[in-house]
């Protein structure tokens, strides 16, 4: 049988293979497992590890080999390589431990963790700002800890790196009480670097969540453009007309056979068609429309309800307007605006010119 095909072991496979691994690389941890529950679950183990060995020979075999990216490659030869060391080198209690690497297995088509490095690497000078603020605080907390109690708690405040511990969970604001200041000035300090505990943490998170926000929008953009730049109509556009129109367009995916408007119904969008097919049912006969078309603007102009019903004939991609975003466009490219016009005139009145 060729391996090819485990190159295209599923997300959730991957996601599935590694969870069972873990759980039973947790579950040979425990005491009194008897032989027979301890070969099962190796066997287990052994069994996920030439899946992955079958998937890194199919990835290593198939023409698309770097398609999944050089990470990918390096987390699949990882899930293979470390446990067979550990089963060459390591002793039989601890080597299990080591396909606790699977860990990694997930993340190799994660778009999440790409997102995440992207935002990290945009954010870093700002990430660094804060983490170096934070080591700042800790260190002049530990230090200030280490005079205001090093007399009153010496087996606890004994020096600085004794009180770090204090200043850590203090300015995580965990705080497990096994440390506590016990004059006033320290309670005092302890309550200050509290505070800039919460504020720091703040600081991260708001770091990360506009990052995040920045980049989906950016990737959002990036993605409408080119669906955008698929529309002929949009190519006569100048950049700025074409920038507010990407913004105000929403890409949708509709799968074969699905109404996307029917008969009768309000409309207060219309749609441009990026690929694919729908079917009008016009009163005549059908009319289809392809990648390049639109159509609903009818009932978006009139602001009457939808005159026809139309169908997805193959998956379609699609780009929909809303009718303020319609206002728009004809301010900014009364042309655009004009050709959509005379389009559902020519529908309404006159035989169709698809
Ligand atoms: P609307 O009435 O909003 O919703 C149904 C859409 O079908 C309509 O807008 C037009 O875009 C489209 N449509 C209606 N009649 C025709 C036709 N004869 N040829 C092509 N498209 C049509």
């Amino acid at each position: 049988m060729s391996a090819v095909p485990f190159s295209k072991i599923s997300t959730p496979l991957n996601a599935l293979f590694a969870t069972i691994g873990l759980l039973v690389v947790a579950a040979l941890t425990t005491q009194g497992l008897t032989g027979q529950e301890r070969l099962v679950f190796e066997l287990l183990l052994a069994a996920i590890w030439l899946a992955y060995v079958l998937q890194l020979s199919g990835t290593l075999l198939s023409r698309h080999r770097w398609s999944g990216g050089i990470p990918a490659l390096v987390i699949d030869l990882l899930a293979v390589l470390v446990p067979a060391a550990a089963f060459l080198f390591v002793g039989s209690r601890d080597r299990n431990l080591y396909c606790a690497i699977w860990l990694l297995k997930p993340l190799r088509d994660s778009t999440f963790f790409r997102l995440l490095a992207k935002v990290v690497a945009n954010e870093s000078r700002n990430l660094i700002g804060v983490t170096s603020v934070f080591g700042i605080v800790l260190f002049g907390a530990a230090l200030a800890g280490y005079i205001l109690e090093r007399d009153v708690q010496p087996d606890k405040f004994g020096s600085i790196p004794q009180a770090m511990w204090w200043a850590v969970v203090t300015l995580s604001t965990t705080g497990y009480g096994d440390e506590i200041p016990q004059s006033l000035a320290g309670r005092v300090l302890g309550g200050l670097v509290m505070m800039s505990g919460i504020g720091i943490f703040a600081l991260w998170a708001g770091i990360l969540a506009t990052g995040f926000y920045e980049e989906v929008r950016r990737q959002d953009f990036v993605r409408n453009w080119q669906l955008v730049a698929a529309v002929p109509l949009f190519q006569k556009l100048g950049s700025a007309a074409l920038i507010e129109i990407v913004r105000a367009l929403r890409p949708r995916i509709v799968p074969a056979g699905a109404v996307i408007c029917r008969k009768g119904d309000v409309g207060d969008q219309m749609f441009f068609i990026v690929e694919g097919r729908v079917t009008v049912a016009t009163p005549d006969h059908p009319v289809e429309l392809g990648a390049g078309n639109f159509f609903g603007e009818m009932a978006l102009i009139s602001g009457e309800p939808r005159s026809a019903t139309v169908t997805a004939a193959t998956e379609v991609s699609l780009l929909s307007l809303y009718a303020v975003d319609f206002q728009m466009l004809s301010s900014s490219s009364p042309e655009i605006a004009e050709t959509i016009r005379k389009t559902a005139l020519e529908r309404r009145g006159g035989p169709p010119k698809e």
